[in-house]
């Protein structure tokens, strides 16, 4: 048994997310632990909100709401929409909590006590108009790397190039549209350099990570890594904790990542344990896997690590950063403000919460980009109806209608029934090393491919028929196929959780909505009473239903544009 602290990317407290970050960070860590809690493996999953930041001020003085009261909205409107997808952390945190700020403050104060942060003057860009110093979003312009137009002062929206603010070309305030000019200021730089050879040899021996993930690390370094900027002359964040460094903050990318602590913190304080976090931070046999999209690699395999290295107490190391693609929207990326976008509370109304993560993850962004469509859906929803939703309803409706409502006794079995009990132990070895390597994508088609298999032995062996005929027969038949779905179950569990604790109840298997452990199924289903739930799993999705969608996304996007 083996220790795992999973965490999934902070979402920003400002503004709804959507189905590109589930594809990204939260549905393939949902998967993970819930594949591991499966296996017996002691799980914390951690998220929470991010809540400092030039994104979160801006939008927040244009609404004219305090930023704490735009955070809190947020906070709330992300957590509902995780519960709705039945992405199921341990524990929800935010970085607003009080936990937050002195643990944050003792990470800079520990690295700038050992040498590696210091202060210097630079030129930063000043709006006269606002009266301030336009920290990262405040500043717009063209990227100094790739030259794309409209990118923020930190990170270039194109190219993901990790910017110094006062580096964007032909810079415009973003509040009032001015052209700034150029005033010294103090801030604080740390110094990654220092941690280059450290950092080096750590990421050479991950030998299982993501080539995208390792490789984009590896060259970072050895592009050089340069000092980085890790305050900003704004009022809303963790203080600088100096004395000389009055009305500075903490950079929102140096404090976030501390968020996983703090969020570990708020967790064990909620168990009524508030040491308890140290027992996974501090333990060398707790495996510390972050779920991030790939614009966050730069922060998970560089900074963050460095900032852990140089840390006095002994904190883990990520043991994995899995890392995935973008997921766009129809051929573009998700974005409210270009009207390009999905109304969820409309989508759940009208389709489920699983065909929505089986549609999301059979089409996950492990190694390229991909997309949701609505055609994709549609097809990925109608293979559940017809694989899944049919085999179990046929065989359970008519064991319900010809056997009493129990699965029939096994007689004695013939090839193709041992043919198929076979195949289990092999497709749970193969399947469970796809899940292993957060190659979710594989697990599905490997465990449909089996529900492929169960569907074409219910049809071969034909048990409608054999009633008529061999009563016997068609029992073991009925009684082999039961097994097969309850296999099928347990191996989508972590996918469609819901579904698969309704198949197993269907089935007479009752885990009172436990994780089914992860290996075929051993008990014996003869004379097993069937679950009294006789509901459709999957409602087809018609064309024209799609049809219609796309029209919807087309005409929000024609008025969102606007
Ligand atoms: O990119 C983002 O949405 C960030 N809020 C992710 C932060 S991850 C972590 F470091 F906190
Ligand atoms: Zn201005």
């Amino acid at each position: 048994m083996s220790k795992y602290l999973i965490t999934s990317a902070l979402p920003y407290a400002n503004g709804p997310i959507h189905f590109g970050h589930i594809a990204g960070a939260y549905l393939p860590a949902d998967i993970y632990s819930r594949f591991l809690r499966q296996n017996g493996e002691e799980v914390l999953y951690v998220c929470g909100t991010d809540e400092y930041g030039v994104a979160i001020t801006i939008n927040a003085e244009k609404a004219g709401i305090p930023y704490q009261q735009y955070v809190d909205k947020y906070h709330l409107v992300i957590k509902e929409f995780f519960d709705k997808l039945n992405i199921r952390f341990d524990h929800f945190s935010r970085t607003t909590i009080d936990a937050h700020k002195p643990i944050a403050q003792e990470f800079f104060l520990t690295l700038h006590k050992k040498g590696f942060i210091k202060a210097a003057v630079e030129p930063q860009f000043y709006c006269t108009s606002c009266n301030r110093f336009l920290a990262d979003r405040y500043v717009s312009g063209s990227c100094p790397k790739c030259g794309a137009d409209n990118v923020r002062g930190d990170e270039c929206t194109k190219c993901g190039e990790w910017l110094e603010p006062s580096k964007v070309v032909n810079p415009t305030c973003k509040v009032c549209g001015k052209k700034p000019e150029v005033r010294e200021t103090t801030q604080y730089f740390m110094d990654l350099k220092a941690f280059a050879p450290q950092l080096k040899t750590w990421l050479e021996a991950k030998t299982d990570w993501k080539p995208n993930v390792k490789n984009k690390a590896l060259s970072l370094i050895e592009e050089g890594l340069v000092q980085r900027s890790i305050t900003r002359d704004i009022s809303w964040g963790v203080p600088v904790p100096l004395d000389e460094a009055k009305g500075k903050v903490l950079y929102v990318w140096f404090e976030a990542p501390i968020g996983y602590i703090s969020a570990t913190m708020d967790w064990a304080q909620k168990q009524g344990k508030p040491e308890a976090w140290k027992d996974w931070w501090f333990d060398k046999e707790t495996k510390l896997v972050h779920f991030i999209g790939k614009d966050n690699i730069i922060f998970h395999t560089i900074i963050w690590p460095a900032m852990l290295m140089g840390q006095d107490k002994p904190y883990i190391l990520p043991d994995n950063v899995p890392g995935n693609e973008f997921y766009n929207l129809q051929g573009r990326q998700f974005s409210k403000s270009d009207g390009w976008y999905i109304d969820t509370e409309d989508f759940f109304t009208k389709y489920g919460v699983d065909a929505l993560r089986y549609a999301i993850a059979s089409n996950s962004p492990e190694t390229s980009d991909s997309q949701f469509t609505w055609e994709d859906f549609q097809a990925r929803n109608n293979e559940l109806a017809d694989t899944l939703g049919n085999l179990v309803n046929r065989c359970f409706s008519f064991m319900k209608k010809n056997f009493d409502g129990k699965i029939p006794t096994a007689g004695e079995l013939k090839a193709e029934d041992k043919a198929l009990l076979d195949s289990f132990a092999p497709v749970f070895g193969e399947v469970g090393k796809s899940y292993s390597s957060y190659r979710v994508r594989q697990a599905l088609t490997q465990t449909m491919a089996l529900a492929i298999t169960a569907n074409k032995y219910v049809n071969d062996t034909a048990p409608w028929a054999l009633r008529k005929t061999d009563l016997a027969r068609c029992g073991t038949v009925l009684n082999v196929a039961s097994r097969a779905i309850i296999n099928c179950a347990i191996l989508l569990y972590p996918v469609i959780p819901n579904t698969a604790l309704k198949i197993l109840d269907k089935a007479g298997v009752h885990t009172g909505g436990k994780a089914p452990a992860y290996k075929p199924y051993e008990g014996s289903l003869d004379n097993m009473e069937l679950g009294s739930d006789t509901t459709l799993l999957f409602a087809k999705i018609l064309p024209e239903q799609v049809a219609a969608e796309v029209e919807k996304l087309k005409a929000l996007h024609e008025t969102g544009a606007k």
